[in-house]
């Protein structure tokens, strides 16, 4: 059974995926790479170094611990149950993202503008409706800007808090 989320639903759905993609940067580029160093026949990296498994578990636990909070506030399960599945569709999404960027060549931490903020955005979504809960696309398009220049601004400040070493 499909469930159209409300504007706040959908928000608040949503943050928790922004703080699971997010939330690996504090490993400071420390951890497991997901695809053990393999190469694709491309010969490039499958995914590169930049996605690890603890990175995956680090951003789950964040994003559940967000959607934990927003569920209790509002005392709406749902918004805990699309919290988890959102973070889990947007570390997915940014994986994928990853496998793209190595496709066209492009080195791990090389900007990919809009791929970059857009693949875990899309992961969440995605993710939600594959389990019946479908967000506005009215309220998809209104928030991807502001998705863009959160990711713009959260990159910029982990770079000054020298966590990552490139602002993007
Ligand atoms: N990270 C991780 N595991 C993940 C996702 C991210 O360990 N599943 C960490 C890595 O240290 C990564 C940092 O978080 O460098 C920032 O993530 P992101 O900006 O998505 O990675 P990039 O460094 O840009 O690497 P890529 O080009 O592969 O996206
Ligand atoms: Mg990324």
């Amino acid at each position: 059974m499909a469930t159209v989320l409300s504007t706040l639903e959908s928000i608040l759905v949503l943050i928790p995926a922004l703080a699971a993609n997010g939330s690996p940067v504090l490993l400071k580029s420390k951890g497991t790479p997901i695809d053990a160093n393999m190469r694709f026949y491309d010969r490039r990296p499958l995914l590169g170094p930049g996605k690890t498994w603890e990175g995956l578990l680090i951003g789950l636990i964040y994003g559940s611990i967000v959607a934990f909070l927003f569920s209790a506030v509002t005392c709406n399960i749902l918004i805990l149950f699309g919290g988890i599945l959102s973070s889990l569709g947007a570390l997915l999404g940014d994986i994928l993202g990853a496998f793209i960027k190595r496709r066209l060549g492009l080195e791990r931490g090389a900007p990919a503008p809009v791929l970059d903020q857009l693949d875990f955005y899309s992961g969440a979504l995605l993710m939600l409706y594959a389990r019946g809960l479908i967000v506005n696309p009215l309220i998809i398009v209104s928030l991807a800007p502001i998705v863009l220049i959160l990711h713009r601004l959260t990159n910029i400040a982990a770079h000054k808090l020298r966590l990552k070493p490139v602002p993007w």
